[in-house]
């Protein structure tokens, strides 16, 4: 608990484009929540080379994840913004909790068994532990809350075990941390398939809006946008690709279902869809608009790199240095 508030910690890694469904699902749902908290927002470029990278794209795609967090309105001044990879403690405190973590815990998680499967070639020992790194990053911070989606429950379930079977042995080290869900709808589906995940890994491009899309490009997609054969505006599970786009009109516009249903009484899926594509550009051209800004000012965004990772060191070698003596290790001679 710092000045009273409870404390944060979410990342996202910076592998593919970043898709509409990010941003409404995660990254605006933390811009929501964040000065309720004292918060650590990660680009997880560690995680990231658990799958093989281009070193340059890797680079550029994370320094994009970083702006795109202080242009959706995470203000630096309040919200810990960092490269996990400049941040010492996370691999330190991996080690260790690696050693507080079982092979079959590991192996029973669905993602590990979906990833190996994908990349049979490439099944490291980093895949593996993989969610030993999420754990460190949260525990690192003593995080109280954890915004994840329900696809990293099970890593942050284990991130409970472990720290609970830590503070078992050593006493009250770690705060064990609680997930935080954001409200329903915020999931958004395919515009092609909408019975999948808008993801930023989508073979059809098609499928997912970008969050660099420009106007056109979302407007055309969103007519190409599949419906259903009712011909009516209804939100309902008969029709899932208008199920969709009411939940992408309303997060955009802020609307009831009800509403919605209301608003197009009458008007055919061609009215609709159109108008979701301009609810989409009224929310992603703005934050195209200040990414730009943001982006054209090296130096200020290198001082944000720099300050918020030596912020995050600070809070995280408390944790580490509680750690490192609970265990074992020797102390530092100063
Ligand atoms: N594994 C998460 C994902 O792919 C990203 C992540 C890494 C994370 N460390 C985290 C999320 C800590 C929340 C907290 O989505």
């Amino acid at each position: 608990m710092l000045d009273g508030k409870k404390t944060l910690f979410s990342g996202m890694q910076a592998t593919g484009n970043l898709t509409l469904g990010n941003y409404l699902g995660a990254l605006k749902n933390w811009v929501n929540i964040s000065d309720d908290y004292q918060t650590f927002f990660s680009v997880v470029d560690m995680h990231s080379i658990t799958v093989r990278q281009d070193p340059a794209e890797l680079r550029k795609r994370a320094r994009t994840l970083l702006t795109l967090y202080i242009a959706a309105g995470l203000d630096p001044e309040k919200n810990c913004i960092y490269y996990q990879s400049h941040v010492t403690g996370h691999a330190e405190l991996a080690w260790i909790l690696n050693c507080f973590t079982y092979m079959g815990e590991l192996s029973r998680m669905t993602q590990f068994k979906d990833k190996s499967a994908k990349h049979a070639d490439n099944i490291n020992a980093g895949l593996f532990t993989y969610p030993v790194l999420m754990a460190a990053d949260i525990l690192l911070y003593q995080a109280d809350v954890v915004p994840v989606g329900i696809d990293q429950m099970q890593h942050l379930e284990l991130t409970r075990d472990i720290a609970i079977r830590f503070n078992n042995i050593y006493g009250d080290v770690f705060t064990v941390p609680e997930a935080y869900i954001g409200k329903a709808g915020a999931k958004i589906m395919s515009l092609q398939e909408p019975s999948k995940k808008m993801s930023k890994s989508d073979e059809n491009p098609n499928g997912s809006i970008y969050l660099m899309d420009d106007p056109d490009t979302i407007i055309r997609k969103f007519k190409r946008a599949v419906t259903d054969s009712e011909a009516c505006v209804r939100y309902c599970d008969e029709q899932p690709g208008i199920k969709n786009l009411i939940d992408i009109y309303c997060a955009c516009t802020g609307k009831t279902a009800a509403e919605t249903e209301k608003e197009f009484d009458g008007k055919g899926y061609g009215d609709f869809k159109l108008a979701v594509g301009e609810a989409v550009v009224s929310v992603l051209k703005p934050l195209q608009d200040r990414f730009a800004d943001l982006s054209g000012n090296k130096d200020y965004i290198d001082g944000v790199i720099k300050g918020n990772a030596e912020k995050a060191q600070y809070f995280c070698n408390k944790t580490l240095r509680k750690v490192q003596k609970k265990v074992g290790f020797p102390e530092r001679i100063r």
